[in-house]
C-alpha cells in the first residue's frame, strides 16, 4: 500500500528531535511530506521561507522526503496530497493533551485522515525548538540539537 504521510510543525527551527523522526517515518511510508506551517500565531524567529530553506537543506538526501510550506487548513492540504496520515512526536506526557485536541479536531475536519504518533529516540526527548532558540540567542552550546546548518543560521542571526 502506498502511504503518504506529512509531518506538519513550525520548524523554528528544526532539530534533531524532528529529523530523527523523519528519518524513523520515511522507512515506514512511500512519501514523508515535512509541512512547514508559516504559523503567524506563534511569531517565529525564522522567516517562513528561512524554515523551509533549513528544514529542506537538514533533510537533503533522503529520496522520498519532500519539504513544502503551506499557509491553509492543514486538513485541506492533506486533501491536495492525497496523504492519509499525519505524523506527530510524542516526546513527554505534557505533549499528549495538546496532540490529542489537535488530532481529535483534525480528524473531526477530515475523517478520513489518521494521525500517527512516534516517539524520537530518547537522547532527543527533551528538545524543543523554543529551548534551542533561547541558548542559541544567550551563546550557548547548541550544537548537539540541531543540525549544522541551523547552527551556522543562528550564529549568523544572532552576531
Ligand atoms: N523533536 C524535538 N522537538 C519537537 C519534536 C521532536 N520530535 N516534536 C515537536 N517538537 C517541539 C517543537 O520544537 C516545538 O517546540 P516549541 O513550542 O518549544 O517551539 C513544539 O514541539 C511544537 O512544535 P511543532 O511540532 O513544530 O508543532 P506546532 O505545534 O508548532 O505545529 C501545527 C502546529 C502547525 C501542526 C498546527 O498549528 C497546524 O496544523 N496549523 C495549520 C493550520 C490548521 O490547520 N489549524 C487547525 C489545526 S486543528
Amino acid at each position: 500500500m502506498q502511504t503518504i504521510a506529512i509531518y506538519p510543525g513550525t520548524f523554528d527551527p528544526v532539530t534533531n528531535g524532528h529529523t530523527d523522526l523523519v528519518l524513523r517515518a520515511c522507512r515506514l511510508c512511500t512519501k514523508v511530506i515535512v509541512a512547514v506551517a508559516r504559523n503567524t500565531g506563534k511569531n517565529p524567529f525564522f522567516s517562513w521561507q528561512e524554515r523551509v530553506h533549513l528544514t529542506r537543506e537538514a533533510l537533503a538526501g533522503l529520496t522520498n522526503v519532500e519539504v513544502v510550506g503551506f499557509e491553509i487548513l492543514l486538513m485541506d492540504f492533506a486533501r491536495q496530497c492525497n496523504a492519509q496520515v499525519i505524523l506527530r512526536g510524542l516526546r513527554a506526557v505534557s505533549d499528549f493533551e495538546y496532540e490529542f485536541q489537535l488530532a481529535s479536531m483534525n480528524r473531526h475536519l477530515y475523517a478520513e485522515i489518521e494521525t500517527v504518533f512516534m516517539t524520537p529516540a530518547e537522547q532527543y526527548s527533551f528538545i524543543s525548538s523554543s529551548l534551542v532558540r533561547e541558548i542559541g540567542r544567550l551563546g550557548g552550546d547548541i550544537s548537539s540539537f540541531v543540525p549544522p546548518n541551523v547552527v551556522a543560521a543562528l550564529q549568523r542571526r544572532i552576531g
